[in-house]
């Protein structure tokens, strides 16, 4: 609660026996945020609603070959391809300084085989400094022939059931926009036990170089991020919050509260700040200063009467 009477405060587990409760609804999206030590020399962190540190494998990963980033008109293409520590490191080098933290910290894990996701989250369990899990199931599953996780509703549930059943931390997946229709997929996950639902990661694209008349990155494709995506991840949120039951967190192209306050209104319980933070570290912390000036502005005191106020 803030001292001035603004209650920011959601409860984003509510079907968890011990929830997530977070003080505010500002959060920062997975890879573009590091591990938050990077960010704490630069930003008061611990006045964040929580942390998602970078994807987690079960082996640390070297990630794709450069060039891997390119600035498109209102976004960024990437093709990172997960470069990360892997699971040991981050419970060894980055927990413990997460357990000194009042910010809650989720771990972002990533898998190419149920197996996978599953062991990453058996390593994680009772580690503190870890409060909770976010699966990005925008991985191709090499069982499945390489077919992304997220993109049927069978496999989506299939990862977050084998998952929800080894570990007793708040549960978050988080949904590819790259689909039919997100609505099933959604229903899927909160089926097999999703505590919470984040959207949007990447959208897929590509550049051209026409002077050499291939494209700009080397892994040839890449997820679009950043203002550019924004329209999408909106309208998918909207879509997304009118069918399912449990919180909805909006990603995609939030840059200011205003674009936060949009998504709130079309129905997230919370938002994740991503691209932004890349040109502007402070983005994350301006967007809650902006939604509480907007609460105060409006005489609004609870954040969770703006929560889904323009579904129709
Ligand atoms: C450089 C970069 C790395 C990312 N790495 C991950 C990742 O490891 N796991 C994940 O779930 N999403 C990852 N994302 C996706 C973001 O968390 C977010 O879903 C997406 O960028 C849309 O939000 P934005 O437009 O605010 O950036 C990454 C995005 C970028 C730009």
């Amino acid at each position: 609660m803030e001292s001035n009477s603004l209650n920011l405060g959601i409860q984003l587990a509510p079907r968890h026996p011990e929830g997530l409760m977070l003080d505010n609804p500002v959060m920062t999206a997975s890879g573009t945020f590091g591990y938050g030590i990077e960010y704490s020399e630069l930003i008061d962190i611990q006045k964040l609603g929580a942390i998602i540190c970078k994807g987690t494998t079960l082996m640390p990963r070297k990630g794709n070959p450069q060039p891997r980033l390119v600035e498109t008109v209102g976004g960024l293409l990437n093709s990172v391809g997960l470069e990360n520590i892997g699971v040991d490191a981050v419970i060894r080098d980055k927990a413990p300084i997460w357990a000194n933290w009042r910010v809650p910290v989720i771990v972002n894990i990533a898998g190419e085989t149920i197996d996978e996701y599953v062991s990453i989250a058996a390593k994680l369990e009772d580690t503190p400094g870890v409060s909770g899990i976010e699966l990005n199931i925008s991985c191709p599953n090499i069982s499945a022939g390489g077919i992304e996780f997220g993109v049927t509703p069978r496999l989506a549930a299939e990862v977050t059931s084998a998952v929800k059943a080894v570990t007793s931390f708040p549960l978050i997946v988080k949904l590819s926009p790259n689909v039919t229709d997100i609505k099933e997929i959604a229903l899927a996950v909160e089926r097999a036990g999703a505590d919470a639902i984040s959207l949007i990661n990447t959208v897929k694209g590509m550049v051209i170089d026409i002077s050499k008349g291939e494209s700009r990155l080397e892994s040839i494709t890449g997820g679009l991020s950043g203002p550019a995506i924004k329209p999408v991840a909106l309208y998918l949120v909207y879509e997304v919050a009118k069918v399912i039951h449990i919180p909805v967190i909006g990603c995609g192209g939030i840059c200011c509260a205003a674009d936060a306050l949009g998504f709130i209104m079309a129905g997230a319980s919370a938002v994740q700040v991503g691209t932004a933070n890349l040109t502007n570290p402070h983005a994350a912390l301006d967007v809650l200063e902006g939604i509480k000036y907007f609460m105060r502005d409006r005489g609004i005191q609870k954040l969770t009467d703006l929560i889904s106020v323009a579904q129709a």
